[in-house]
């Protein structure tokens, strides 16, 4: 039995986008057998921004975290597959990019700091409902 298939939000943030890893970040969703369902290449609002990040509103990054995201342009997509939010996670490796994720992966390959970790990929199923409803409201 296959598992069944998924949608998850991802975003390309904006230092991943300014470094130039558009391109390869796409090709390792592609390479994992994962599809691509919306793309867009866009400048975020304030608004956007605080509601996507809703869940950190207390933490003591937020407001640096909603102007780091909002700074410049970013790519946002939905991509789709068998378990495809644990499969991007997996890609991503963990929020700290030296002390948790792996080599390998695109935050332990390419990232040195916490909040300039190029990816964001849903955690789960009702976050990606939500986060796909966000940023791509006609899907
Ligand atoms: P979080 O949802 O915990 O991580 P993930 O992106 O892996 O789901 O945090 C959201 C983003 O907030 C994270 O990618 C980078 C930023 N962030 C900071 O800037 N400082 C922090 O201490 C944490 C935990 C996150
Ligand atoms: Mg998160």
């Amino acid at each position: 039995m296959s598992e069944a298939t998924e949608r998850s939000l991802v975003l390309i943030k904006p230092d991943g986008v300014a470094r130039g890893f558009v391109g390869e970040v796409i090709a390792r969703i592609e390479r994992k057998g994962l599809a691509l369902v919306a793309m867009e290449h866009r400048l975020t609002t304030v608004a956007v921004a605080k509601e996507h990040y809703a869940e950190h509103a207390e933490r003591p990054f937020y407001g640096s975290l909603v102007d780091f995201i909002t700074g410049g342009p970013l790519v946002a997509l939905v991509i789709e597959g068998p378990r495809a939010i644990a499969a991007f996670r997996q890609l991503a490796g963990g929020t700290d990019p030296v002390e948790k994720a792996a080599p390998g992966t695109i935050r332990g390959d390419f990232a040195l700091e916490v909040q300039f970790n190029i990816v964001h990929g849903s955690d789960s199923a009702e976050s990606a409902a939500r986060e796909i409803g966000l940023w791509f409201p006609n899907l």
